[in-house]
């Protein structure tokens, strides 16, 4: 059972998730565009990683026998000056995040919706996860500077990235 309030709270979330996956698709675009497949390909797992979360939401609000209701999702943008200015956009966005999903549990709290605020804590988890992701290499495109090899190297790491779905992890994905 949830209330009308978390019905609502929820599919908000649903769909900054979803926005979420669209910004990083767009961010795995222009990496592919400007050359950088090691880029792209993390870009692009972030995207699955993004649907991901979007679908655990979906399947949470119908398996409490409510309806998922779609909103239109924001266009994400097409540029970007650099690989630095990407991460640290995307810091940026996660931090939203995850003050969003404080907010869910703030909420689920006040209303003892004690199923919900169980469900979320994996999001509060994985938020710890994907911010540190995002300092991690924001510290090392910093090290890079404007050294070209120095970015092409990093680029090759990050084609190493890929995705695991949550059956296989057994955890909600990596
Ligand atoms: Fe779904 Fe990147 O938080």
């Amino acid at each position: 059972m949830l209330s009308e309030k978390m019905q609502e709270a929820l599919n908000g979330q649903l769909n900054k998730e979803m926005y979420s996956a669209y910004l990083y698709m767009a961010m795995s675009a222009y990496s592919m565009y400007t050359g950088l497949k090691g880029f792209a390909n993390w870009f692009m797992v972030q995207y699955q990683e993004e649907m991901m979360h979007a679908m655990k939401i979906y399947d949470y609000i119908n398996n409490q026998g409510e309806q998922a209701k779609l909103a239109a999702i924001e266009q994400p943008a097409t540029e970007f000056e650099s690989p630095l200015d990407m991460f640290e956009k995307t810091l940026e966005h996660e931090k939203f995040i995850t003050t969003s999903i404080n907010e869910l549990v703030d909420l689920a709290i006040t209303e003892k919706d004690h199923a919900t605020n169980i469900f979320l804590q994996w999001y509060v988890t994985e938020q710890i996860e994907e911010e540190g992701n995002d300092n991690e290499i924001i510290a090392r495109l910093k090290l890079v500077g404007k050294d070209g090899n120095g970015l092409l190297m990093l680029d090759r790491e990050l084609v190493a990235r890929v995705f695991t779905p949550p059956a296989a992890s057994g955890a909600g994905g990596a």
